[in-house]
């Protein structure tokens, strides 16, 4: 028996090759847990698994080549869970990337590490969920808004759609979808939007992507804040709510698997020019937690870190 072979869960981490999702592989290897760090570029994946084995000496952490929003590569990765392994029993949908770009005066000023004060005021600014101090910093054009939703929803939904087969052949199946503090209903400015999204009875997949839709039409014709939309981070934000969503519409369809979405706090990486005040091992704590949830716990709650917290 291989050394992988020994042990006993399967756990599937995309955006694996860096910041919460590398810890995330990390903290769930240290666990005993069997990994397969997903990453779109083979190079940054290979060395991430070589850092993990290297560093840590971990021997349970597999690398697999994975690009949430190319079908063929989730495709190619099903069937390579299912020749080695049979089944999958935990899903951490980790990668995602933000809406916006930063200014560019501004990313050098925070890149050059140069002026501490600033980075100090960006921090308590952004950890106080300043909006409109993030909007004087950012720029959103149309592209990157749809790579968001993209990315962050329909990348999420693909996986779960292609993974949910294997994942019912788990005993434990556990699926992970890392959100953010922005995820919570209440930065939908729109009552109607807000309503809507939140009524877990009627809410379904479809309607949650005529929304998205709408809302993609709404920020090309310049018309978000008159429609109900965040008007500053919109994409990102609209792109987290629909994950929290999501994993409730997942949780009624599929009783028998655990999903939760979570909010990893603000954490220093790459995805906030490193301007987080946690780090990235606080930060896996509550997708961690959320992998190795144990049998009875409860299914389609929202997380903020490890403790539980209202969607609404
Ligand atoms: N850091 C925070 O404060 C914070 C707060 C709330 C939520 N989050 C969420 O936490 C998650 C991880 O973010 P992070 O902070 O660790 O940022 P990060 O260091 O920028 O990592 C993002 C990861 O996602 C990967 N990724 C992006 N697009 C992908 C795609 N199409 N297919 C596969 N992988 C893709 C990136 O790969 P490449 O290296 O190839 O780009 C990278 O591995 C994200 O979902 C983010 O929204 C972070």
């Amino acid at each position: 028996m291989s050394k992988m072979e020994a042990y006993k869960r399967i756990a599937l981490v995309t955006g694996g090759n860096k910041g919460i999702g590398l810890e995330i592989c990390r903290q769930l290897a240290l666990n005993g847990t069997n990994v397969i760090l997903t990453a779109r570029d083979e190079k940054r994946g290979k060395e991430a698994v070589e850092k993990l084995t290297k560093d840590y000496g971990l021997t349970n952490v597999i690398f697999y080549q994975l690009d949430v929003t190319d079908l063929s590569s989730i495709e190619s990765s099903v069937g390579f869970v299912k020749s080695q392994y049979g089944k999958l029993d935990i899903l951490v949908n980790n990668a995602g990337i933000v809406g916006h770009e930063f200014s560019k005066p501004i990313a050098e000023k925070i890149n050059n590490g140069g002026d501490s004060s600033y980075i100090l005021e960006v921090q308590a600014k952004l950890q106080a969920a300043d909006l409109k101090f993030l909007a004087a910093m950012t720029i959103e054009p149309y592209e990157k808004a749809k790579e968001c939703i993209d990315i962050n929803y329909y990348g999420t939904k693909a996986m779960c759609e292609a993974f949910i087969p294997l994942l019912q052949l788990s005993e434990s199946p556990r699926i992970v979808n890392v959100s953010s503090y922005f995820g919570k209903l209440e930065f939908i400015p729109g009552e109607n939007i807000r309503n809507e999204i939140g009524n877990i009875s009627t809410i379904t997949e479809v309607r949650l992507e005529e929304l998205l839709g709408t809302f993609l039409e709404d920020f090309k014709a310049g018309r978000l804040k008159e429609s109900g939309w965040p008007d500053m981070s919109s994409a990102y934000t609209v792109s987290k709510v629909a994950v929290c969503a999501y994993t409730r519409i997942l949780a009624k369809k599929y009783p028998k698997i655990i999903a939760s979405s979570v909010n990893p706090g603000y954490v220093k990486t790459d995805i906030n020019l490193n301007t987080g005040v946690i780090s990235t091992e606080e930060g896996a704590k509550g997708p961690v937690m959320l992998a190795l949830l144990p049998d009875g716990s409860s299914s389609g709650q929202f997380y903020d870190e490890t403790e539980l917290c209202s969607f609404e």
